[in-house]
Formats: C-alpha cells, structure tokens, sequence
C-alpha cells in the first residue's frame, strides 16, 4: 500500500457518519467502544502495511508510508477541485519542509544560477590543503517532484561538502509535467557542461581531476545519463572521476522486472506509482501510463534493445527467484513515434552499448532490496562490470526505495542515516 493507493472511499466516510451520529447524545459505554475500536480499525488499515521481516523500522516506515500517502490524497483531491495538476499539488507538499539558503560554521551555501539553471551552491569554509573535490547533485522525486531546498536535501549536500570539504552544486533542474523530457535532463546537463570549464573550476578552487555526479532516483537517473553524454560531446574537455547512483531508474523498456514485481506494494514506490512518474516524464497523455501499466508500451521495431535490459542474463539467481523470464510485449509503434523519448538513452542510460559504456568513469551503485527499482541497479552494475567499468554496489537488504530521505527527526531512519555514510564514505575515499 502506498503513495497512489486510494483508501475506500465509502469504508471511512461510513465509519465517520457512524461516529457523529446525531440522534444519540449520550452514548453507551458499548457503542463508545465499538467507535474506538472502529476508528482503530480504519487507522490501522490506513497506516498497516505487509512488511518483511528483515525490514529496519517497520512502524516506523509505515506511519511514514501514511503521512506520504495522505499527501498524495490531498494532491488527488487538488486535482480533482480542478486547482492544479497532481504532480504539481503534490510538489507543493512536499516542499513543505524547504529551507531558505543558510550558511553555517563550516559551509557557506547560496542559491545561485548556472548556465540560467537554478542551483544552491555548498562552499567550505575550512582553508584547503590544495585545490577541492566537487560533487554536482541531481535530487530525486521522479523528475516531478522534490527540490535542492527540501531538508533532506540540504541536509545530504551539506554533510556531504562539510566532510568531503568538497564543493557542492545540488541543481534545481525544472520538472515534469510543465517541463517533460528532454528539458529535465538538459537543465542537468547544462549545469554540468557549466561547472567542468576550467575558468569555472578553478574560480571555486576544485581540481579538474576530481569532479563527481551524483543523484538519487530521479536524479541518478539524470546523473547517470549526464555522464555518458558528456563522453559524446567534443567541447567538454574534463572527464569525470566518478559516478555516484543512489537507487537510480535506468530504463523504461521492462517495468515488469522481478523487482517491480516483488515490491509492486513496497512503502514510498508502488509500481503504479513508478509508472505514473515515467509516463509523466514524457508526457500527460494517459495512453502512454496505460500502455506502460500493461508494460505493452515498446514498439516491435525496438526489440533489439531488449538485450540491454536482459533480466534473465543480468541478475543474479537470487534475485530471479521464481520468476520465470517471457519474451517481451510488443506494443503499437504509433505511442514510441509520439514519444520518443522513452526509448532515448538520455533517459534510459540502460540502453545505452557497451562501447557507449566503456569510458564511464569509476561508478557507486547503492540498491535497496525492497524497491521496484532494484533491478535496474543491478543490471547497470552488471553491465558496466562487463564493459570493465570498476563499479562498487552497495545493496542494502533490510530497507526501501528512497530511504536516504529520512535523516532528521521526527522521520530519520537508521537505515536512512547507514545508507548516507556509506556513500560519504565512498566518495572520500574514491573522489
Ligand atoms: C563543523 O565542523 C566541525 C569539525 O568537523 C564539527 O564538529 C561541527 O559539527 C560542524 N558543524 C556543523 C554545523 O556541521
Ligand atoms: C534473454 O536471455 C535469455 C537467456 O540467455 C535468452 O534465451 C533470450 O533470448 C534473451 N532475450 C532477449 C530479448 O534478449
């Protein structure tokens, strides 16, 4: 149960109607108990999810789940009084918690502009031993939604430029469904191509040779197809040292992966709600979410890139468990004309050759066991292995999709808290 999964709508306004029922001022101690015990009922139903055993926090995660999912009721209800867009109601939720740009002791942050692309920039303010690493940052929420100001956020790049003394660009790219694909990823793109010139490198003092993109979801899908564009592009002299892919979403082409099966109703990602945020991506038109729901969306004419998302040969057999691999679904060609972008690989890097992925820089990979997007992790570590890419997965067993969100109070995770030092980690030891 999660963020898109409507409560019965007559289950609770029933139980309401019960509970102010007029004609009876004075209640009985039976019905008083019946109506707590009810009203614990819909309570449970609306926060109980069926979560593993092995999963951290379970109650918490579910009274987090809950909050998330009321949310998304007030977005419907949003959209349907006709105020806005759901994804966009949803955006103002949950910038609820937004910070305005605010140094501290250590870090100096700014919101600023590159290349005409909204940012906020983390400046150390310990004196350098020489010139400073830097990490651009692409933030998740489905390329509809989140902000480099929400908390989690500012907290994740603040640490991240506090203890790496790192410069830190967290790129406010503009987002769907008033900005589809490509504008999201060419926002990325462009603040990227911006910070690697050296006139701009060397005015914040980093060193040419240790630059990193990083993102989670959303983002590490944009920063993972940042990276292989910009070994196409002749006017880029930098390279990149690394890559840093927080559960990231590499492909559209097979939503129906192990992993979207076996957390189909996994806390904060359902998979209808995956499929929504890819639709979106692309377009509002409800042929494309519907062709991808019935995972019936790629034309026969792109068969041959099946082969790059190839479950059957790319996971590990215990992630294949008893699935059994089928040969895809075609689906009409006119839906892959209207939108190309689904099959483009600025917004699929899965898609992408091995001789596309050869030169990619040194790459972390962190997937979390109980996420639809698991699979897409593991397959581009897979690939990039084979394409003798040094890569580092992290997989994290016990936690969900989007967990290194949760890292101030009232919400903050152990896991949440785990998951952010072991990429820290990385990055101080790699970048
Ligand atoms: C600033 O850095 C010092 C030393 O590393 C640390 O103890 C302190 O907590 C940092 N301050 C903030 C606001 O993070
Ligand atoms: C996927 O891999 C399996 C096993 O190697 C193979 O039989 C199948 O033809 C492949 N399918 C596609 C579409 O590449």
């Amino acid at each position: 149960m999660g963020l898109v999964h409507r409560y019965k709508k007559g289950a609770l306004c029933q139980g309401r109607r019960y509970l102010l029922l007029p004609e009876k001022p004075q209640w009985d101690m039976g019905s008083k108990l019946l109506c707590v015990f009810l009203a614990s009922v819909l309570l449970a139903y609306y926060i109980y999810i069926p979560l593993p055993e092995d999963f951290s926090e379970p109650w918490k995660v579910m009274l987090i789940s809950a909050t998330l999912k009321t949310f998304g009721h007030l977005a419907g209800a949003a959209e349907q009084l006709g105020l806005m867009h759901y994804m966009e109601a949803l955006n103002l939720l949950s910038c609820f918690d937004c910070v305005a740009p605010t140094s501290d002791e250590n870090v100096t942050v700014t919101d600023t502009e590159f290349n005409n692309v909204a940012v906020r920039l983390y400046l150390p303010r310990k004196v350098p031993d020489g010139l400073r690493r830097a990490v651009v940052f692409f933030h998740g929420g489905g390329w509809c939604l989140g902000d480099a100001a929400a908390k989690n956020y500012d907290l994740l790049t603040r640490w991240t430029s506090d203890r790496l003394n790192a410069v830190v660009v967290s790129v406010n790219y503009r987002l769907a469904p008033k900005y589809s694909f490509p504008i999201p990823f060419e926002d990325a793109y462009s603040v990227t191509k911006f910070f690697l010139q050296s006139s701009v490198l060397s005015q914040y003092g980093v060193d040419p040779d240790r630059v990193c993109v990083a993102g989670d979801s959303a983002g590490g899908n944009l920063a993972a197809a940042v990276a292989q564009q910009l070994l196409q592009d002749s006017e880029v002299k930098t390279k990149l040292k690394a890559q840093a892919l927080i559960y990231p979403a590499l492909q559209t082409l097979d939503l129906n992966l192990p992993s979207y099966r076996d957390n189909a109703n996994k806390p904060l990602l359902p998979r209808s709600f995956m499929v929504r945020f890819w639709s979106v991506y692309f377009t509002l038109d409800p042929s494309l979410r519907e062709a991808m729901a019935s995972n019936r969306h790629v034309p026969v004419e792109a068969s041959h890139l099946f082969q790059f998302v190839n479950w059957s040969n790319l996971l590990p057999e215990e992630l294949k468990k008893d699935h059994v691999y089928t040969t895809p679904t075609y689906g009409s060609s006119e839906l892959a004309q209207k939108y190309p972008g689904f099959l483009d690989l600025r917004a699929a890097p899965l898609l992408a050759s091995d001789a596309q992925l050869r030169e990619l820089p040194l790459t972390y990979i962190l997937t979390c066991e109980h996420d639809v997007l698991r699979d897409d992790g593991f397959m581009y570590a897979a690939r990039l292995r084979a394409a003798g890419v040094p890569v580092t997965h992290d997989h994290a067993k016990d936690t969900f999709h989007g967990a290194m969100s949760f890292i101030s109070p009232p919400a903050d995770l152990v896991a949440g808290h785990r998951l952010v030092n072991g990429y820290i980690e990385w990055l101080n030891e790699n970048l």
